[in-house]
């Protein structure tokens, strides 16, 4: 089948080529894909940021979110059969959605939303269950809270800031000039311009923060709390319970602790909680979000779409960071 692979870890590696089909294992689902979406994730892993804590073996396929068709199932799967419209985020030991057909685990996987095509559908995995993880199950946002979602045109900001007001809360965001009119159509109560406007002057007595940037705002961040408040990040700094779940090496383990530790002291010293999710493939909630979508509740954000051939651009397009909601890549 066709790919796009990595043979070694580097900021411009990775081409596409002809690599062996995957082999289904008792509890897989072969999955034709018909299209992938690009996360920052791709990238990182590509660079090798993340080989201490994902240890993959080379080659490695890119590729961490995928909607297709079922080809075929393994003896013990149940949920689904050859034919069902699927979508979903492999489990993070197994990835490798860039290319023709994927092994996924059943427990990966939901059936794709009925009322969207295949490129809207594989834009949402990853980052739904990202926010899900985040807002519904961390932070357990309640009707009336007040959240503010950082770079609410990203990815994540823009499914999150979705979800948020499902779940009734009022939302503040950070966005560029540009985007300000798009984010407020999105849902959003309250949208800093962060070219023109410092979020920590402005907004106060927020119950959760979602952090998606760097450290600067991460700290800044924790002045929009209100006592009690939490501040999630996914971008980093992880925490030792993190390390801890990843069932890191002792090493490892006290490095995390000390490149969280500043954050998590300046939280506790204002009464917050400091936490940091690292998203999960969840098969479940992934079918919460599939009802979510055909309510109408939730919809999908396709910036631009790139041919399987031209994988290695649409990387360096989500490199820039400008993107509004995801990039898409058309397997078939
Ligand atoms: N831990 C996890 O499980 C997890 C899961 C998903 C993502 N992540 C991480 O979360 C981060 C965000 O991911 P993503 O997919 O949402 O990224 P993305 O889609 O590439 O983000 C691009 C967006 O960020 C906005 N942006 C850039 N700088 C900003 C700033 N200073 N203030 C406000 N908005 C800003 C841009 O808006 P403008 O053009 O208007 O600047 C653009 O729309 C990445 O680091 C990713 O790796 C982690």
């Amino acid at each position: 089948m066709k790919a796009f692979f990595i043979d070694r870890y580097g900021k411009d590696t990775g081409r596409i080529g002809e690599v062996p089909d995957p082999q289904v294992g008792p509890n897989d689902v072969l999955v034709q894909v018909h299209a992938a979406s690009v996360n920052l994730l791709d990238s990182k892993i590509r660079a090798g940021e993340f080989k201490a804590i994902l240890p993959y073996s080379l080659p490695l396929i890119l590729g961490n979110d995928l909607a297709g068709v079922v080809l075929r199932v393994g003896s013990a799967v149940r949920r689904f059969q050859p034919g069902d419209e699927v979508y979903g985020r492999p489990p993070q030991a197994r990835i490798g959605t860039f290319a023709e057909l994927v092994c996924v685990n059943e427990q990966a996987l939901a059936l794709k939303p009925r009322n969207i095509g295949m490129q809207a559908a594989a834009s949402i995995p990853l980052v739904a269950l990202t926010s899900w993880q985040v807002l519904v199950e961390t932070a357990r946002l309640q009707k009336g809270q007040k959240v503010l979602i950082h770079a609410g045109s990203g990815g994540v900001g823009s499914l999150a800031i979705q979800l948020a007001k499902h779940l009734g809360a009022f939302v503040a965001t950070t966005t560029s000039t540009d985007n300000v009119e798009w984010v407020k159509a999105l849902g959003a109560d309250v949208v800093i311009d962060y070219r023109k406007q410092d979020f920590a002057q402005v907004l106060q007595g927020y119950d959760v923060v979602l952090n998606s940037l760097g450290a600067d705002v991460l700290e800044k961040s924790l002045k929009v709390l209100r006592p009690g408040g939490q501040l999630i990040s996914i971008s980093g700094p992880p925490t030792p319970q993190f390390a801890e779940e990843q069932g890191l090496s002792w090493v490892l383990r006290q490095a995390v602790r000390l490149l969280s530790s500043g954050i998590r002291r300046k939280a506790r010293s204002r009464n917050l909680r400091y936490a940091f999710v690292f998203m999960r493939a969840q098969g479940a909630q992934l079918g919460e979000i599939t009802s979510l979508v055909e309510a109408g509740v939730i919809r999908p954000v396709v910036d631009r779409s790139f041919p399987l051939e031209a994988t290695a651009d649409a990387l360096a397009y989500v490199e820039q960071g400008r993107a509004k909601g995801k990039v898409v890549i058309e397997v078939r």
